[in-house]
């Protein structure tokens, strides 16, 4: 008798654990295919850092970005891009990205987070994507920025935005049992946030501040061992639920909450029925249970190794992590560059 081929469209096999609960055989990481895409968009940004051109590192990791995300497997619609169609030739918002074939998903895309930090050549400019259930992730439409907070596990139930940042930064000293001189705030260096930083600072706290780039100063807060313990401050939409599926997938919380920029920008995002007083959470970020992150650093970081070039090969370092799993990888590449460029020309070799 010969065994029946696998059917491909069967559900995955499920087994009973030790809990009593379904669980599912390990299936399919698409986080170990996107990796490719992050870098890919990483080494064309790198070729542009430093050069005082932000809108051509930019396009330059879109480009690449695209190019990559058709290789993908899967029915991808872009909730995040790089804004609306008529402005945006590539990754578009609604944007259809892969071959149509399952899985249904959310794409939230950053092609270089930290365009300015590319072109300045200063730290942790990144390339980012993010993946969840189709359905699940936030749509910031017309809501430009977010006030955010952020920190790792063990402060998790601390963080509030309905108190002021010095009241956290307390608390969070209590807990490490330490004075508030061991407690430090990263935030975007931006006269919106003197008023905090100050107060943190004349309480002992310290404050460490960054041009750009919020994404990778959240998942700086978010992880073990690395002297920041929050990150707080008004930033980008986006930027706040990438940071989101970072966090489901490496522990830790955010909270979110909607920030207009004035009367106008009020009215336009409450016409389209977002209620600027809810606590956005991780979950409510991004509602999926099995989220897919990669990050490539595009120039040197706290938190990952810019792409760096030779005659014959360039280097990259990327974050690669599942929620469902919580796996977290950092996947370093050699990439042949001669070889990259007979198969994709000059756009990323
Ligand atoms: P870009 O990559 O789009 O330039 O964004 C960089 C960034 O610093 C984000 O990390 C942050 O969330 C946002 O800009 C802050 O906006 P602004 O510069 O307007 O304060």
């Amino acid at each position: 008798m010969t065994a029946a081929a696998p059917d491909p469209d069967a559900a995955p096999d499920s087994v009973l654990s030790h809990d009593g609960r379904e669980s599912f055989l390990p299936d399919r990481n698409l986080a170990m295919e996107l990796v490719r895409v992050t870098e890919a968009a990483a080494l064309a940004a790198g070729r542009w850092v430093g050069r005082g051109d932000k809108e051509a590192a930019d396009k330059a990791a879109v480009d690449a970005m695209r190019l990559l995300l058709d290789t993908v497997p899967m029915d991808g619609l872009v909730v995040i891009g790089e804004g609306e169609k008529d402005e945006a030739p590539m990754l578009y918002n609604g944007e259809r990205i892969g071959d149509g074939s399952p899985p249904e998903v959310d794409i939230a895309v950053d092609p270089l987070e930290g365009t300015s930090l590319c072109a300045r050549g200063e730290p942790s400019a990144l390339a980012v994507i993010a993946l969840a259930e189709r359905g699940t992730m936030f749509d910031p439409g017309p809501c430009f920025y977010m006030e955010k907070i952020a920190g790792g596990p063990r402060i998790a139930d601390l963080l509030t935005l309905d108190e002021p940042l010095v009241d956290v930064v307390r608390k969070v000293a209590e807990r490490k049992g330490s004075g508030l001189g061991d407690v430090t705030v990263m935030m975007l260096n931006r006269p919106r946030h003197q008023e905090a930083m100050d107060a943190v600072r004349e309480a002992g706290g310290a404050v460490r501040l960054i041009s750009d780039g919020d994404v990778s100063a959240a998942l700086f807060a978010v992880r073990e061992g690395t002297h920041v313990d929050l990150l707080w401050g008004i930033g980008g939409t986006p930027e706040g639920v990438l940071s989101a599926a970072a966090i489901k997938c490496l522990g830790g919380a955010i909270l979110g909450r909607l920030w207009p920029r004035d009367d106008e920008e009020r009215r336009v995002v409450t016409e389209a029925g977002y209620d600027l007083d809810e606590i956005l959470d991780a979950d409510r970020l991004i509602s999926g249970s099995d989220v897919f992150f990669a990050a490539t650093g595009v120039t040197d970081g706290d938190l990952l190794q810019g792409a760096r070039y030779s005659e014959g090969h360039a280097t990259t370092e990327s974050l690669v992590m599942r929620s469902r799993s919580g796996t977290v990888r950092t996947v370093q590449a050699r990439h042949d560059r001669p070889k990259l460029r007979e198969i994709v020309g000059e756009r990323y070799g």
